[in-house]
C-alpha cells in the first residue's frame, strides 16, 4: 500500500528541491470515501443552540430537566448520596460484567415492584447498563443473536429518534405500528389495535412504558389492558422502554403500571430502564436491562449470554452513577427525599404546560391547544409543522426538534411568555 504519493518527489536529506514546497510528501487519505453525516436530530439541536448569541434563546430540544431558572438541577438526594459514598473511601476496582449487584436488584424492584412474584421466584435477570441507550442496545443485540428467525421489531409511529439506529445497527428489521393521531394530537387507539392485530407472530413490539417520547401521549389503563390482550393473542415479544419512570405522573408506581400489568398477564417482557431523567444522572449513564424468563434456570442461562455480549463491547459498566442510584434506592431517608424530588420535577413540568396554554390564549391564539396540557411527561408534541419550527428557531431563537417536539422541562415562568408569543406568531 503506497502511503507516499511518489517517492521520486522526496529529495535526499539536505538537498534542496523546489518540488518540496509544491508537493510535500504526505500520507494519502484512508477516508476519502467517508461522507459528511447529518447532525443528530436531537443532540444536534443543542449544538446549534450553543452557537446562537441571542440572549433570549431557548433550548427545548434535548429532554433534560431544568429548574425554573433554566439551570440543570442536581437533586439533593444525589448530592447527599455522593457525600455518603465519598465518606466511605470505597475502592475503584472493576465491577462485574453485569454491574453493581445491589444496584441491579434495586433497579428491578423499582420497575416491577418489590413484591413481584417474578423477582421472588428469581425468573428474571437485570444487568446494569450504560443508561437507557446502552440498555436498549444490549437488548437489541440479545434479540439479534437469540430471537431466532424473527428479525422484525415494531416501533410506535413516531418513536424516540434513537430507537431506529439502535435496532438497525444491531441487525434487526424495522417495522412500525400506528400510535399517534395528528388530528387529535392524542393516542391512535384504533389504528394501533388494527396494526397490532396484523403483526406476524413472534415479532418484537416496542412499547414506551410511560411518558411516550416524542409525543407525550400514553394509553389509558383500560387501553393498556386491551393492548396487553391483543399482543398476547398475536404472541408478540414485548420490549418496554421505561426512560421516564416518575416523570409522567410524579408517582413511580403509577408510571410502572403498564409494565407490571403486562407481566401479570403472562408476558415475559424485556425492559430497559434509565436513571438519566428521574435521578438527573444524565452524564453518569446509569440504566438497567431486564429479561423476564420462564423460570430461574432460563434466567441463569440468559444472564450468562448477556455477560458474553457485554464483555467485548465495554467489558463492565462504570461504577460511580450506579453507586449513587443504589445508595438512594437502598437508603430509606434518601429514597423518600428522592421520591419527593421526582414529584417536584413532574409537578413543575405540569405547571409549565398549564402556563404555556394560558399564555397562548393571552396572545390571542384561537387554535386548539388542549393537547399541551393533556399530554404527559417531559415532552409536548406541539403539532407545529417543520416550516413553523424553522421560523421559531430563525426568528425567535427557540430550538426544538424538527418534528415539533418541545421539552417542557426547558420552559420557565420567566420565558414561557416569550415562547407563547413566538408560537402564536408562527401559527396564526
Ligand atoms: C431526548 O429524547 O431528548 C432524550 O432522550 C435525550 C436523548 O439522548 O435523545
Amino acid at each position: 500500500m503506497a502511503l507516499v504519493k511518489s517517492s521520486k518527489l522526496i529529495p535526499a536529506i539536505g538537498a534542496f528541491s523546489p518540488a518540496m514546497a509544491v508537493f510535500p510528501a504526505r500520507a494519502s487519505s484512508w477516508w476519502s470515501g467517508v461522507e459528511m453525516g447529518p447532525p443528530d436530530p436531537i443532540l444536534g439541536v443543542t449544538e446549534a443552540f450553543r452557537r446562537d448569541t441571542n440572549p433570549k434563546k431557548m433550548n427545548l430540544g434535548v429532554g433534560a430537566y431544568r429548574d425554573d431558572q433554566g439551570k440543570p438541577w442536581v437533586l439533593t438526594s444525589v448530592r447527599k448520596a455522593e457525600a455518603l459514598i465519598a465518606s466511605q473511601q470505597l475502592d475503584k476496582e472493576y465491577l462485574g460484567i453485569g454491574g453493581l449487584a445491589e444496584f441491579s436488584k434495586a433497579c428491578a424492584e423499582l420497575s416491577l415492584g418489590p413484591d413481584n412474584q417474578v423477582l421472588k421466584s428469581k425468573r428474571s435477570i437485570t444487568v446494569q447498563t450504560i443508561s437507557g441507550t446502552g440498555s436498549l442496545r444490549i437488548g437489541a443485540n440479545f434479540l439479534s443473536r437469540f430471537h431466532k428467525g424473527v428479525r422484525d421489531v415494531y416501533l410506535p409511529k413516531p418513536t424516540w429518534g434513537n430507537h431506529t439506529p439502535i435496532f438497525r445497527d444491531a441487525g434487526m428489521q424495522l417495522k412500525a405500528y400506528r400510535y399517534y393521531d395528528p388530528n387529535t394530537c392524542g393516542f391512535d387507539y384504533t389504528g394501533a389495535m388494527e396494526d397490532i392485530s396484523k403483526i406476524p407472530e413472534g415479532s418484537v413490539i416496542m412499547l414506551h412504558a410511560c411518558a411516550h417520547n416524542p409525543t407525550g401521549v400514553d394509553p389509558k389503563q383500560e387501553q393498556w389492558r386491551e393492548l396487553a390482550d391483543a399482543i398476547k393473542k398475536r404472541k408478540l415479544l414485548v420490549f418496554f422502554d421505561m426512560a421516564y419512570q416518575g416523570f409522567a405522573s410524579g408517582d413511580i408506581d403509577r408510571d410502572a403500571w403498564a409494565v407490571r400489568h403486562f407481566i401479570e398477564q403472562g408476558h415475559n417482557v424485556l425492559l430497559s430502564q434509565s436513571f438519566a431523567k428521574n435521578m438527573g444522572l444524565y452524564g453518569e449513564r446509569v440504566g438497567g436491562f431486564t429479561v423476564v424468563c420462564a423460570d430461574a434456570e432460563e434466567a441463569q442461562r440468559v444472564e450468562s449470554q448477556l455477560k458474553i455480549l457485554i464483555r467485548p463491547i465495554y467489558s463492565n459498566p462504570p461504577m460511580n452513577g450506579a453507586r449513587i442510584a443504589s445508595t438512594i434506592l437502598n437508603t430509606p431517608e434518601l429514597r423518600k427525599l428522592w421520591l419527593d424530588e421526582v414529584k417536584s420535577m413532574a409537578d413543575r413540568i405540569i405547571s409549565m404546560r398549564a402556563l404555556l396554554a394560558a399564555n397562548l390564549r393571552k396572545e390571542g391564539s384561537t387554535r386548539d391547544w388542549r393537547h399541551v396540557t393533556e399530554q404527559i411527561g417531559m415532552f409536548c408534541f406541539t403539532g407545529l409543522k417543520p416550516e413553523q419550527v424553522e421560523r421559531l428557531t430563525k426568528e425567535f431563537s427557540v430550538y426544538m426538534t424538527k418534528d415539533g417536539r418541545i421539552s417542557v422541562a426547558g420552559i420557565t415562568s420567566g420565558n414561557v411568555g416569550y415562547l407563547a408569543h413566538g408560537m402564536h406568531q408562527v401559527t396564526k
